[in-house]
């Protein structure tokens, strides 16, 4: 393949470098485009065909269903290691040694708190608040405590940082569903696992011992390690692009929070089961909404299902799909909602409208039946999510600070107004 893509203008030509991926992916790289043309820029509204970035942290392919973490199978790693290996593999780059292993736990165990003020905060949310507003506001509240900037140049100063997030935002997840429950906090137990912790804090009783159950541990585990990273999504991109103009890192973590609560992204698991809820209060006719879903001029989608990236099946959903029959199976649970669930997918797997389209079930789509068993409720589904991707969002913040990246700063093409004499408000 040619090193350059040339550009034809009015009869003028322009050449640009391509750049290759290690995984042959090519770009054009237009960075000279807008000096070399005298202001001419590009236009992508959603950008997609646009690499923001190059980033040697997660590679997919969507036409092949491929998902990597820094070269190792999401198959591989949902199959042998825990989720705070994978958040050590995304951050730092390489899975850690034993000796690694534990002392990243014991330091994140030992951040597994934050300062009682918090709480004052989180006491000034109203029960009807939702979850992911009192995590983004809390995240951003935890600057007041903790170091407003971090030296990303320190590798001292940025590992503190990572264990302090890592060890806090469960906290946040934790007191943010205890409050919408009315229970009082739980400052869980360092002496558990990562994940048992969670679990812990998320759902201990006043008034009785907290039994783990491995089932959930290792349905949560699995699911928070599928979610960790997946290269330059929308709140990845935020996360990055507030993080450009050297925001903190907890200030730009909760810009992320905030970005993935849309039902577009990461509040698609919520919508999944709200969707699935609707479907049964009406009746439970699939085939009415799998109609509403083909109609153009009905605003209905189908949640859960179709990806921007994956066009053809989306690999964690098939790991998460194995885990959701595990854990319904384990627990014993007999919920007619789950039947809706299998009906639509069904429907939509054999319907020309969604093969045509390759519209295959997405990892929320299972993610929020998971949770639904666990006991959790709907409106906290984005938050588990928000903490299995915490890894993957401090990874990506690491590496585009690490590379000097400049602020981002897109263009536009202006379609308003051109210039306009005033009109005094008497005369308009
Ligand atoms: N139900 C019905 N039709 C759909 C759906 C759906 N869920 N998704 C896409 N389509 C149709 C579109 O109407 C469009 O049809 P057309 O070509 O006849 O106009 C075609 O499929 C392509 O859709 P786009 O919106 O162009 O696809 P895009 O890649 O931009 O969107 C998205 C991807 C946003 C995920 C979309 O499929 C969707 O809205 N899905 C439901 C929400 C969801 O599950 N989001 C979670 C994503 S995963 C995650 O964030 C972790």
């Amino acid at each position: 393949m040619a090193n350059t893509a040339t550009i034809e203008i009015d009869g003028k030509r322009f050449e640009f470098p391509l750049v290759k991926g290690s995984e042959n992916e090519v770009a054009i790289d237009i960075s000279k485009l807008r000096s070399s043309t005298n202001g001419i820029i590009t236009i992508d509204p959603g950008f997609k065909n646009t690499g923001s970035c190059e980033s040697a942290i997660t590679f997919l392919d969507g036409e092949k269903g491929i998902l990597r973490y820094r070269g190792y199978s999401i198959e591989t790693l949902a199959e042998k290691v825990d989720f705070l290996e994978v958040a050590y593999l995304l951050i730092f780059g390489e899975l850690p040694t034993k000796s690694q292993n534990d002392k990243f736990h014991a330091d994140i165990i030992a951040e597994s708190h934050v300062d009682e003020d918090i709480k004052k905060i989180l006491d000034a949310f109203p029960k009807t608040a939702h979850p992911m507003g009192i995590m983004s506001s809390l995240t951003s509240a935890l600057t007041a405590f903790n170091a407003t900037s971090v030296n990303v140049d320190s590798e001292e100063d940025m590992y503190k940082s990572v264990v302090k997030l890592l060890g806090k935002l469960p906290v946040l997840l934790a007191w943010t569903l205890r409050k919408k429950q009315g229970l009082p906090l739980d400052y869980g137990d360092n002496s558990l696992g990562y994940v048992e912790n969670l679990l812990k804090m998320m759902f201990s009783k006043p008034n009785s011992e907290y039994v783990q159950d491995q089932v959930l541990v290792d349905a949560l585990d699995k699911l928070l390690i599928l979610h960790a990273d997946h290269e330059q999504n929308c709140s990845t991109s935020t996360v990055r692009i507030v993080g450009s103009s050297h925001a903190g890192l907890f200030a730009s973590i909760s810009a992320g929070i905030s970005a993935l609560w849309g039902p577009l992204h990461g509040g698609a698991n919520q919508a999944v089961l709200e969707m699935l809820e609707d479907i049964q209060a009406d009746g439970g006719d699939t085939k009415k909404y799998m109609a509403k879903a083909k109609d153009k001029n009905d605003p209905f989608r189908l949640m859960g299902f179709g990806h921007r990236v994956y066009k053809n099946f989306d690999p964690r959903a098939k790991i998460i799909k194995k885990a959701a029959d595990q854990v319904l199976h384990d627990l014993g649970v007999n919920d007619p909602i789950l039947e809706i669930a299998k009906a639509l997918e069904k429907e939509a797997l054999e319907d020309p409208y969604f093969v045509d389209r390759k519209l295959y079930p997405n990892v929320d789509f299972y993610s929020g039946i998971i949770y639904r068993a666990m006991g959790i409720p709907t409106d906290m589904f984005t938050v588990m999510f928000a903490v299995g991707r915490l890894p993957g969002w401090i990874a990506q913040w690491r590496e585009m600070r690490l590379r000097k990246e400049p602020i981002g700063r897109p263009r536009q093409v202006y379609t308003g107004e051109t210039e306009r004499n005033y009109v005094p408000v008497e005369e308009r």
